[in-house]
């Protein structure tokens, strides 16, 4: 609890804290480190070459994914602040029912915590927990949310959520709930977010009493495919970035002008694909290696899967979460799912 300061009879109100920071990303992790390079190494050299989608996430790419979720073709996250807005007296009823009255919530994949920002007047964590891999850029947004929020206990963490989930002591151990926004376990396989679902599910791993999960929806793939090939080349320029974040970190020379930008809906394993085509034969060298490409070979940057609400109830029970809801939209474009450990 904050005093006011008091100079010669005259109350001024402290300034806002500073967020708690801690960067287990890049402080484990030499820069570039031996195995984010060796991962590199293997996904571009294989035969149908990959790169992870976190790789999207340096400081400009979580820029332009900022300016994805503001484009009219990227409906999922305008989508899912409607259901926000619309339901949340019921989500937190919700976590009343399970005796959670204020959470230490934890913001997976915060960005600029635009979401949490909205929900944390409505939830009243005694403790928020913004998480992200894009470290500059969070340490930003936390600011941002403790200037909004000067009491707020915050704790920052730089973390790479993808490999595994073990908080630091700084967080509370009392009624985490996890906060998932924005559909981004649909950028896990069904088999890799079973095993995330079950992790948080777990109450020996993550401790937690909950989950607020959003989740993008199957719809037509014309409605689909817009949103991941939008006609001012956002998505086109997120995607290629990724390059340059791989030159940044494995010293390669991807020229982003020689590959072009693919997205499609793949209906039979329900998930939009991202590719980077080369637009020519070209050859990228790193130190030890050099993979050539034929004009038309492809990268695979990212699978977006998109869920039916049976689907993903199925996959929460299969975890082990119980009393689960869901609130969605008119058109049932986007959900938000509440399940309970
Ligand atoms: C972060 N994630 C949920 C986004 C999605 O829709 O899969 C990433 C994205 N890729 C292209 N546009 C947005």
């Amino acid at each position: 609890m904050k005093l006011p300061l008091n100079i010669s009879g005259l109350s001024l109100p402290l300034p806002p804290a500073s967020p708690q920071f801690i960067d287990l990303y890049n402080e484990l992790r030499p820069r570039p480190g031996a195995s984010t390079a060796q991962q590199l190494s293997t996904g571009l050299c294989a035969a149908s070459a990959s790169v992870a989608p976190k790789f999207f996430y340096n400081a400009l790419g979580s820029k332009l994914f900022e300016a994805i979720t503001g484009l009219t073709e990227y409906y999922p996250t305008r989508t899912e602040a409607g259901i926000f807005e619309m339901s949340h007296t019921q989500m937190a009823n919700a976590l009343v029912e399970a005796g959670i009255t204020n959470p230490c919530l934890i913001d997976l994949g915060a960005g600029n915590c635009a979401k949490a920002l909205a929900l944390i007047p409505h939830l009243q964590p005694r403790q928020y927990v913004p998480v992200d891999i894009s470290v500059d850029f969070l340490k930003d947004a936390a600011e941002q949310v403790q200037n909004s929020f000067p009491a707020l206990d915050i704790v920052g963490l730089g973390m790479d959520f993808s490999a595994g989930l073990v908080l630091p002591d700084a967080v509370q151990n009392h009624d985490r709930v996890f906060f998932y926004p924005g559909s981004s376990l649909g950028n896990f396989s069904p088999d890799e977010a079973l095993q995330f679902l079950q992790h948080m599910a777990d109450p020996k791993q993550g401790k937690a009493r909950g989950l607020l999960l959003g989740i993008d929806l199957v719809k037509d793939t014309a409605t689909l495919e817009a949103a991941y090939d939008d006609a001012l080349g956002v998505t086109a320029a997120f995607n290629k970035n990724l390059l340059l974040n791989v030159n940044d970190l494995l010293q390669s020379d991807f020229d982003v002008r020689q590959w072009r930008h693919v997205a499609l809906f793949n209906t039979a394993q329900s998930r939009i694909e991202m590719h980077l085509e080369a637009i020519c034969d070209l050859s990228v060298r790193w130190p030890g290696h050099e993979r050539r490409f034929r004009a038309g070979e492809c990268i695979h940057t990212e699978n977006s899967y998109k869920y039916t609400l049976e689907g993903m109830k199925a996959l929460l029970q299969q975890a082990g979460f119980r009393h689960i809801q869901h609130w969605a939209d008119p058109n049932h474009w986007f959900a938000v799912f509440w399940a309970a450990v």
